[in-house]
């Protein structure tokens, strides 16, 4: 029988083994979530985001993974966002020669966002059943079955163009509202053909892709799909269907499943809690008729949701009992002892994001006993500073700016 002090060696031991992922060996059970770092103007990777990522691998990460690249134009959303293509290879591969050097496995994550694509960058916007969505704000064509195709085949693609780019792995974005996220919403998928209606139907699509994802992976990529648990609104997926998805990725036989949630166009806030600093977003958004709008309606556009520390532990338990391949688990890690309470609980990876925006160094403080939790207080303005093009945290001197220290909000 294990005393406290023994349990809580083993569960730290848990944290700092090797373990595998798919044909992978991750160095220990961390994995810096993708979070969006901006940092790539014109569309490539710039010595900005090598950097970065460079030290969250030197600082002790098992695998950082690169955030959102689009699998084509059609599914950006934003300027300074990765779109994975030929001409993104160079900057991409010095990116992992870099991480690889410092120790980590990389990944990248890559995805579609369909009705959240801005046409400024974008050219053209679709989504499964049209509907005016008001995060662009834009009113998307529906995809016609040619569209899907092709969409299905860029995300082949895609995992061939990071193999050349030097990853060891990709998380495909099937949650937070993204384009396969849509067709799985009952919300946003109110088709009438094969791919809505029903629930076999709703998941056709991601089957499709995922199909083409695990032949282009072949035997030497890993495949992780970041996928929802609860849409976080009323009329959205919820959990009892999640756990098929799970089933259905399982069968279908990815590597690892992310478990988060939320909806980027109907709950935000749900996959971070906390709430938006409103006036930060509004100041850094490009588009001028839009600032004074967020200024004044964006806590009722962007509503707040509570924050608690491992805020999706009970609903990512059900997924545990549910399937037996790995799970990573994401959402409002910060401390030690919560990263040992989820490895505990037989998730094999955890992946975070604000703290290793806070501190890319985190996973080695936490290693060597400087740290126990994380400084980051989830104030969110990371996610605020989005539109500017690059990361910042608030609470970090070096990433202070002047423009948006006046809109701190108490
Ligand atoms: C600034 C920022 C950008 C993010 N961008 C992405 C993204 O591109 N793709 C994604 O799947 N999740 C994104 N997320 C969500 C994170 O991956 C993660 O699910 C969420 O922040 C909860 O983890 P945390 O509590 O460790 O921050 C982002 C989060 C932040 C803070």
């Amino acid at each position: 029988m294990r005393n406290i002090t023994d349990n809580l060696l083993y569960m730290t031991d848990l944290l700092f083994t090797p373990f595998r992922l798919g044909p992978l060996t991750l160095k220990n059970r961390s994995i810096r979530a993708a979070a969006f770092e901006g940092m790539c103007s014109g569309h490539l990777a710039s010595d900005d985001l090598l950097n970065y990522h460079r030290s969250v691998a030197e600082g002790g990460i098992g695998m950082t993974t690169v955030a959102y690249a689009a699998v084509s134009q059609s599914g950006l959303s934003f300027n300074h966002q990765l779109w994975l293509r030929k001409e993104a290879l160079a900057g991409l591969k010095s990116l992992t020669d870099a991480v690889h050097k410092a120790g980590a496995a990389a990944a990248i994550q890559i995805g579609h966002c369909g009705q959240m694509a801005k046409t400024a960058v974008s050219g053209e916007c679709f989504s499964p059943s049209g509907r005016f969505n008001l995060y662009g704000p834009t009113w998307p064509r529906t995809m016609r079955k040619n569209d899907i195709r092709k969409v299905v085949i860029d995300f082949g693609r895609a995992v061939k163009l990071a193999r050349e780019g030097g990853f060891d792995a990709v998380e495909v974005h099937a949650g937070h509202g993204y384009l396969i996220s849509q067709f799985l919403s009952p919300y946003t998928n109110r088709r009438r053909d094969e791919y809505g209606g029903i629930f076999a139907n709703r998941c056709r699509f991601m089957k499709e892709v995922i199909s083409e994802v695990m032949s282009a992976a072949g035997s030497d990529i890993a495949v992780l799909v970041k996928m929802n648990l609860r849409d976080g609104f009323e009329g959205g997926m919820e959990l009892d269907e999640s756990i098929e998805v799970s089933k259905i990725l399982e069968q279908a036989g990815v590597h690892a499943l992310v478990l988060s949630g939320g909806f980027v166009s109907n709950a935000p806030m749900y996959v971070m809690r906390g709430r938006m600093p409103v006036r930060v977003m509004a100041h850094y958004m490009h588009e001028q008729w839009m600032k004074p709008f967020v200024r004044w309606f964006g806590n009722l556009l962007i509503k707040p949701e509570p924050y608690s520390e491992a805020y999706f532990i009970e609903n990512a338990r059900q997924i545990r009992k549910s399937v037996i391949l790995p799970l990573v688990y994401v959402g409002g890690l910060v401390s030690k002892a919560a990263i040992e309470m989820v490895l505990g609980e037989g998730f094999e990876f955890v992946q975070i994001a604000r703290a290793l925006i806070h501190d890319p160094a985190f996973i080695n403080k936490i290693k060597t006993g400087e740290l126990t939790v994380s400084g980051c207080n989830h104030a969110n303005y990371c996610i605020a500073v989005m539109y500017s093009g690059k990361m910042a945290c608030y609470q970090n001197e070096k990433d202070r700016s002047a423009p948006w220290l006046k809109y701190l909000e108490g």
